[in-house]
C-alpha cells in the first residue's frame, strides 16, 4: 500500500524532532502503522530554516494553505501554535478532508468543541496526545487504557517551565526572575512564558484532560487559574521547613456530592516524602484516581524536540490505523463525540 502523506503546518523545535524521528524510525513505524508515514511538505514562514531541517526530502512552502489544498496530503499536522491562525488552518484543514494532528493545546481548550464538532460532521479525526505532557502518553492513557474505569480525579505536574522554576528555587536558592531566563534559554517556556507561569498553559492541558476523563466539553473559560508568580522564595524554603514541597498542580475532580466538577491550577502543598512532590525539573508527571485500577501515575519529559514528536508520530499512527475504518466504527475514537457528552457542570472556585 501507499504510503500516508503528511503535511506540516511550522517547523520548529516539534517539527524537526517528528522529522528526525520519523526519519529515524521508518522501518519499525511502517510495521506498526501497516503502512509508510511520509512527510511531503512542510510551510513555515521561514523557508531557508525549514529547508536546512528537512533537505530535499519534500516540498518547502512559505504558505500553509498550499499544504491543505494539496490533494495528495491525507494528514495535516498543526504545529503552529496559538489560538487565531492555527483555528483558521485547522478547521479549513477538516473541511478540506483532511485528518489533523495538533499539539497545540490553547487551542483545543478554547475551540476544542468547534474543532471536534466540524471533524465528527467530515468524518475526519483529531488526534492530540502531544497538546498535554508532551511524551507521556497520557490521552492515550485517559480514552484507552482507563475506559473500564469511572476517574475520580486527575492531579499533575503538566507544565514544565513552572516545575523547574519551582525545582531550582528550591534547591539553588535562586530567584524567580534568574530561573524563568533559563527556562527560556532551555526552550521549555512558551513564545509567552506568561502563559506558562500565570498556569494558563497548564489550565489548558487540564481542559483537556477533563474533557476525555469525564466526558464533558472542553470547557477553559469556566477553569480557576492561579500561577506561581505570586509565590517568594521565602514560601518555598517555610514550606520545606515544615515537610512539604510546592509544586503547580491541575486538577480535574469529579464531586459526587454536589453533582459538579471542579477544574482548577494553583500552588499546591504536597507532603515531601510524596512521589509526584519528587518530581523535579522539567519533567511532568499525572496522577489519576480510578474506580477500578486505583491510583495510576504517568511520568516523563512534557515538552522538548522528540518527546513531543514521539506523540505527534503516534498520533500518526494511530490515524494511519484507522483511516480505512468506517468513520462510525473508528475504535477509539479520537475526537470527542459531542452526541456523547454530558452536561455535568464545572463548579465556581
Ligand atoms: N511551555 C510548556 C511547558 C511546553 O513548560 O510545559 C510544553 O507544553
Amino acid at each position: 500500500m501507499n504510503s500516508i502523506k503528511v503535511g506540516l503546518l511550522g517547523i520548529g523545535t516539534v517539527g524537526g524532532g517528528t522529522f528526525q524521528v520519523l526519519r529515524r524510525n521508518q522501518e519499525d513505524i511502517r510495521g506498526r502503522a501497516g503502512r509508510g508515514i511520509e512527510i511531503t511538505m512542510v510551510a513555515d514562514l521561514d523557508v531557508e530554516r525549514a529547508r536546512s531541517i528537512v533537505g530535499d526530502a519534500c516540498t518547502v512552502v512559505s504558505d500553509a494553505r498550499q499544504v491543505i489544498a494539496n490533494p495528495d496530503i491525507d494528514i495535516v499536522v498543526e504545529l503552529i501554535g496559538g489560538y487565531g491562525v492555527a483555528r483558521s488552518l485547522v478547521l479549513e484543514a477538516i473541511a478540506a478532508g483532511k485528518h489533523v494532528v495538533t499539539a497545540n493545546k490553547a487551542l483545543l481548550a478554547v475551540h476544542g468543541s468547534e474543532i471536534f464538532a466540524a471533524a465528527r460532521e467530515k468524518g475526519v479525526m483529531v488526534a492530540f496526545e502531544a497538546a498535554v505532557a508532551g511524551g507521556i502518553p497520557i490521552i492515550k492513557a485517559l480514552r484507552e487504557g482507563l475506559t473500564a474505569n469511572r476517574i475520580e480525579w486527575i492531579a499533575g505536574i503538566i507544565n514544565g517551565t513552572t516545575n523547574f522554576i519551582l525545582s531550582e528555587m528550591r534547591g539553588k536558592g535562586l530567584d524567580f526572575a534568574t530561573v524563568l531566563k533559563e527556562a527560556q534559554r532551555l526552550g521549555y517556556a512558551e513564545a509567552d512564558p506568561t502563559f506558562d507561569i500565570e498556569g494558563v498553559d497548564a489550565a489548558h492541558k487540564a481542559t483537556i484532560m477533563s474533557a476525555i476523563a469525564f466526558g464533558i466539553p472542553v470547557q477553559f473559560d469556566r477553569a480557576h487559574v492561579e500561577g506561581i508568580t505570586q509565590l517568594q522564595a521565602a514560601d518555598i524554603k517555610y514550606a520545606e521547613q515544615l515537610g512539604y514541597r510546592i509544586k503547580l498542580l491541575g486538577i480535574a475532580r469529579r464531586r459526587q456530592d454536589v453533582g459538579g466538577i471542579e477544574l482548577r491550577v494553583h500552588p499546591t502543598l504536597i507532603p515531601a516524602n510524596r512521589l509526584i512532590a519528587n518530581v523535579e525539573g522539567a519533567m511532568n508527571a499525572v496522577l489519576v484516581q480510578a474506580d477500578a485500577v486505583g491510583t495510576t501515575l504517568y511520568y516523563g519529559k512534557g515538552a522538548g524536540a522528540e518527546p513531543t514528536a514521539s506523540a505527534v508520530i503516534a498520533d500518526l499512527v494511530d490515524i494511519t490505523r484507522l483511516a480505512t475504518a468506517d468513520p462510525d466504527h473508528r475504535v477509539p475514537h479520537l475526537a470527542f463525540q459531542p452526541e456523547a457528552m454530558n452536561n455535568t457542570p464545572i463548579l465556581p472556585m
